[in-house]
């Protein structure tokens, strides 16, 4: 039976890193004999330029019908201007909503060859492995109301709403516990439930998912303290699950503790594990068209679509270990670049993978 992936490259570099990773895909499609069949989309900037609207109905339709999608990266100052409910990010934004893609995996894992990228030291991070699962269609970014108004002194005020419903907590906690049976069984769930109601809700619910797997493990963490254990003693946490802000700045703090946020992917599923999969990394316009941008992130991405949406583990593996041996040969692209290997452009890197992939 086929599969249809779409592709959106989106911005800057995204366009880049998405080349490298569809050459890696269309290897595995051939060598594993999988049936994807390949169809392309605009999204954010690209589809502004294009069709004046970030996330156009031809793309929804599309991304309805697609049993995954592979995005590369959206946005740039050259969309700065445009109005606000027509951001680029807003595009992200709506396809992440529309398609109920509420469970979003970033896992932050330390690559043996790379520890010096770090900016931590080696051994706080050596073996670094971390998932966090971040709730993606709740919580202050969707949040009604919100806006920014005038108020009767004609003094402006902005303002956004954060709640969670309970079966909104309920289903991400469910993932994080599913994810968490399959690696070190311990769940850390990060809240700010000794000043939000919506996160002291948050915790209850929690501890009641809980219940249904009394093999993990299960603790609670403030969002701060867990900013400030992450960047001091990050190998304590298996799975953390938080809320969709608390998730977004954790995401990325866990990801630099690696040294390159080029090297991490990310899956965003919903319930019926379909998904859109994505480097954890943005658009990177100050790097744009000058062959430095690292297309691991997004060849990794490939890897767990794969394993999570198109059901082969196996074809995920080999573009795994693929990347773990170009790191091996040596090749860096500038981002994990460091004295005694040798820098690489993001199409060399792109094709030293096929050539692992190919092997
Ligand atoms: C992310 C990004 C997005 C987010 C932006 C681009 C809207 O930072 O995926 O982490 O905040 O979710
Ligand atoms: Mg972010």
């Amino acid at each position: 039976m086929s599969k249809k992936v779409l592709v959106l490259p989106g911005d800057y570099i995204g366009p880049e890193i998405m080349a490298e990773a569809v050459k890696v895909l269309e290897a595995v499609n051939r060598r594993f004999d999988l049936g994807i069949e390949l169809e392309h989309g605009l999204l954010g900037g690209a589809a502004i330029d294009a069709h004046g609207v970030p996330l156009p109905d031809a793309t929804l339709a599309l991304a309805r019908e697609a049993d995954a999608i592979l995005l590369g990266a959206v946005g740039g100052p050259k969309w700065d201007n445009v109005e606000r409910h027509l951001r680029p990010e807003k595009g992200l934004l709506a396809i992440r909503s529309e398609l109920q893609l509420f469970g979003n995996l970033r896992p932050a894992i330390l690559y043996p060859q790379l520890a010096d990228a770090s900016s931590l030291k080696p051994e706080l991070v050596a073996g670094l492995d971390i998932l966090i699962v971040r709730e993606l269609t709740g919580g202050i970014y969707f949040g009604e109301p919100r806006g920014i108004r005038t108020l009767e002194n004609g003094e402006r005020e902005g303002y956004n709403t954060y709640k969670y419903n309970e079966s909104e907590i309920r289903r991400i906690g469910h993932l994080a516990f599913e994810l968490a049976r399959k690696r070190d069984k311990r769940v850390c769930s990060v809240d700010k439930s000794n000043v939000l109601e919506a996160t002291i809700l948050w915790r209850e619910v929690m501890e009641e998912v809980g219940k249904d797997y009394p093999d993990v493990e299960l603790s609670h963490i403030y969002v701060d303290n867990a900013a400030m254990q992450l960047v001091m003693r990050p190998k304590q946490f298996d799975v953390m699950v938080t809320g969709n802000m608390f998730g977004d700045i954790l995401s990325d703090a866990a990801a630099m503790l690696t040294g390159s946020i080029g090297m991490l992917p990310s899956a965003s599923l919903d319930q019926n594990g379909r998904g859109m999969y994505e480097p954890c990394h943005g658009s990177a316009p100050d790097i744009a068209g000058e062959g430095k941008a690292n297309p691991l992130a997004t060849i990794l991405s490939v890897a767990m679509m794969l394993r999570y949406t198109l059901g082969s583990a196996e074809a995920a593996e080999v573009i795994e270990r693929a990347v773990s041996d170009v790191l091996d040969q040596g090749l860096r692209t500038p981002d994990i670049y460091s004295e005694g290997t040798r820098q690489v452009t993001t199409v060399e890197m792109g094709e030293a993978v096929l050539a692992a992939v190919q092997a």
